[in-house]
């Protein structure tokens, strides 16, 4: 990876940078390219700019960060959807009311069903399980409701001490009971059309209800960019075809990496896999 990345950035720098850093190809918009440009403005004081091996390290995090995440949200709207034959119906029903075959990302945005699909995916399926903060400081933590302890004693905070770590299940989180109701670990994107007031106190992005792309100043950086993509693809694979499973339900599980990925529980020596059955679409039934 490391070898492929410092080759990109080596062509990205000389096709902006054919001569001299002045004359750079400002056509380039690609998220590299925009980054070298950054880096190499003469408004940038040197001991600001990133190194060689700074500006090659993006290229991994944006891989897992960027890839993996959205490939695997994607590759669980497909399972989903098949594991529900008329909600698939339905979004293509909704997908086939555009004519274009390349919508726009304000196309895409306007497709309400799209929408609740792909919500829901993220709340049932949220590619990243979990997250962990450190604590910098000894604090306190206000609860919701009190706890009581070993010895009967009930408690409305909890205290941290600095160092501690805290660990955050967005899927506990996303998939809770007392939020959702007594379906939360089903997939129905209806619920979409009606939050329940308790998903409002969830603090999430890019609506306060979702906890998959975390929250707080350093929530996920993509998040638009991967909502639009999901839609993307979504868009193109179910117009064209009919997605089946071809294996049991209970025969797919979650991978036990930090990236929840679905396996097939059979063949777990395959890794990331997700048998299914495509069949084209008869587009005069829509
Ligand atoms: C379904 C798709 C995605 C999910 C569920 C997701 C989720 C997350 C989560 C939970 C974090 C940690 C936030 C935190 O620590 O507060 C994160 C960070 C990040 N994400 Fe995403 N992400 C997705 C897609 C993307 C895409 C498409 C990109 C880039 C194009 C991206 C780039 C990043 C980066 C660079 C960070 C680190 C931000 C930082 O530390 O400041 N992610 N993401």
């Amino acid at each position: 990876m490391l070898s492929i990345a410092s080759q990109i950035v080596s062509d990205s720098k000389r096709d902006i940078f054919p001569q001299a850093e002045k004359s750079f190809d400002s056509s380039k918009r690609d998220l590299l390219s925009v980054l070298l440009k950054a880096n190499m403005s003469t408004s940038v004081p040197a001991h600001q700019r990133m190194s060689d091996a700074e500006l090659i390290a993006q290229i991994p995090t944006f891989v897992l960060a960027g890839h993996e995440t959205t490939s695997n949200s994607t590759s669980w709207a497909l399972h989903s959807l098949s594991l529900h034959p008329a909600t698939q119906r339905k979004l293509r029903a909704e997908l086939f009311t555009l004519s274009s075959e390349n919508p726009t990302m304000e196309e895409l945005n306007s497709l309400p069903y799209l929408e609740c699909v792909v919500r829901e995916t993220l709340r049932v399926h949220g590619p990243v399980a979990f997250m962990d903060r450190i604590a910098t400081q000894d604090d306190v933590l206000p609860l919701s409701r009190p706890y009581i302890d070993k010895a009967g004693k009930s408690h409305d905070t909890f205290p941290i001490r600095k160092g501690q770590i805290i660990h955050m299940s967005i899927l506990a989180f996303n998939r809770d009971t007392e939020i959702w109701g007594p379906d939360a670990g089903e997939f129905r994107p209806e619920r979409w059309e009606n939050v329940p007031s308790a998903a409002g106190a969830i603090p999430g992005m890019p609506h306060p209800n979702l906890f998959s792309f975390f929250a707080g100043q350093t929530n996920c950086i993509g998040y638009r960019f991967s909502l639009v993509e999901m839609k993307a693809l979504l868009f193109t694979l179910i117009r064209a075809f009919e997605f089946e499973p071809a294996v049991p339900k209970s025969s797919i599980g979650h991978g036990a990496g930090f990236i929840h990925s679905p396996i097939y529980l059979d063949e777990p020596e395959r890794g990331s896999t997700l048998p299914m059955i495509l069949k084209p679409v008869n587009k005069q039934e829509y």
